[in-house]
């Protein structure tokens, strides 16, 4: 009973602190588009890295594509200790120029920079984190010029722990909540507008609070270079496709494209749904070592306009292609709209070449009458034919590879 009215009085206590700051709309409105450490180096990062990453996005097409933000994972700081006045070091051996030395080399490329901390006692590779300290870490940032703040969830001390029922069954009102809006709160107190990356793997239901609190949260555990992670974070993601709007985006992690072994299919199927989902981008490879093949899947301008699309915040639904059809998990046709018209999203998740096809007329948001032009945003090209509500529509697609569609009125 005591050790009961503890808790309850901690978590009382907690909530009745906590700050209901909203996070900046100077930031954040769409899907962020760019990079990041981890993925690629772990904690083998340095200076050279990061800027070539940067180079690269000029290079490369990538920053005339949209790509914008260079961020910084896990360990870039010296790990046992802070300054005298507290403040987080950057390690002098990785970083002789300091974060600061790399975010106005980036800056001047006209790109972003992001960082890297923890809502608990150490970050996951035992680094400072930022529980308790998320001011001055915050004024740090700003002071460096930060842009970006992706903000882990390890060590978090026991008394932070979730009760099985957030107060007023919100579970902004969870210690989880408290533990990021603490963050947002800081964030708010420097003049510098800094994204807020809620990095909380999907735990107290982050979807229903993470546009109270940052611009995105992510939605599982870590990704892996596999056909396995893509299918599970999109059912995952399927359930929560009402949450994502401007400001505020499920994020699906950062991408694999490049690493382990997903064959080009995967990888198409990969970069479509992250942008057909509106998740944020972040690629995850070392840059330099991307064939053409590849390069063209991350700077297709049709998908990256969708994700980007200025006026249309939401992402394609999953929607019945025929009357009779039967259901996948997850699904795998998909639409939405843009500027532009209607978009439909074909996905086999089959491991062989497959016929799909859809009714013009099945798919939300087309006129039932009138003739269409089917545009493939992969190739650019309109696709041979005449269409009309009443057509079928299909395709060969290969094993685990994705087709994407503009369809607009003839
Ligand atoms: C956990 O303990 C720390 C240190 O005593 C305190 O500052 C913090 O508010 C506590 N957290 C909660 C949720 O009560």
């Amino acid at each position: 009973m005591a050790t009961f009215l503890a808790i309850l009085t901690a978590t009382s206590l907690a909530l009745a602190q906590a700050p209901t700051t909203p996070p900046s709309h100077e930031t954040g409105r769409l899907p962020a588009l760019g990079w990041n450490t981890w993925n690629a180096y772990h904690c083998e990062i340095d200076e050279a890295k990061v800027l070539a990453a940067a180079h690269s996005f000029v290079e490369l097409g990538l920053k005339d594509a949209g790509y914008e933000y260079v961020n910084i994972d896990d360990c870039w700081s010296v790990k046992d200790s802070r300054d005298s006045s507290g403040r987080i070091v950057p390690d002098p051996t990785r970083f002789p120029n300091g974060i600061i030395g790399v975010a106005n080399e980036v800056h001047d490329l006209g790109l972003k920079i992001g960082i890297y901390s923890d809502a608990g006692t150490q970050t996951c590779a035992g680094y400072p984190a930022s529980l308790g300290n998320e001011l001055i870490d915050v004024q740090t940032f700003a002071g460096w010029g930060i842009d970006y703040l992706k903000y882990d969830n390890c060590n978090v001390p026991s008394n932070w722990t979730d009760a099985p029922n957030p107060p007023d069954g919100d579970w902004y009102n969870s210690n989880s909540g408290i533990r990021y809006r603490r963050m947002t709160d800081a964030l708010s107190k420097v003049s510098r507008p800094i994204q807020l990356d809620v990095c909380i793997w999907g735990q107290a239901q982050v979807w229903t609070w993470g546009a109270r609190t940052g611009h995105s949260w992510r939605m599982s555990g870590d990704a892996t270079p596999t056909w396995s992670y893509i299918i599970d974070i999109i059912k995952i993601n399927v359930d929560h496709l009402d949450t994502i709007d401007f400001f505020g985006h499920n994020d699906m992690d950062m991408m694999e494209i490049g690493n382990g072994d997903l064959t080009i299919q995967e990888e198409r199927t990969h970069f479509a749904a992250w942008a057909f989902f509106k998740s944020p981008i972040l690629l995850g490879t070392d840059l330099s070592q991307l064939n053409s093949e590849q390069v063209a899947i991350i700077t297709n301008k049709e998908l990256l306009a969708f994700s980007q699309d200025p006026n249309i915040g939401t992402p394609a639904k999953p929607f019945t292609p025929r009357s009779g059809a039967g259901t996948t998990s997850p699904p795998e046709f998909y639409a939405g709209a843009s500027s532009k018209g209607m978009h439909v999203f074909i996905m086999n998740i089959g491991s062989s070449t497959t016929t799909k096809s859809f009714r013009l007329s099945n798919v939300p948001g087309l006129s039932d009458s009138g003739r269409f032009i089917i545009h493939d945003m992969w190739t650019g090209a309109d696709v041979d034919g005449s269409f009309t509500a009443g057509s079928t529509f299909s395709v060969r697609l290969g094993a685990h590879d994705t087709a994407a569609y503009l369809i607009t009125e003839a």
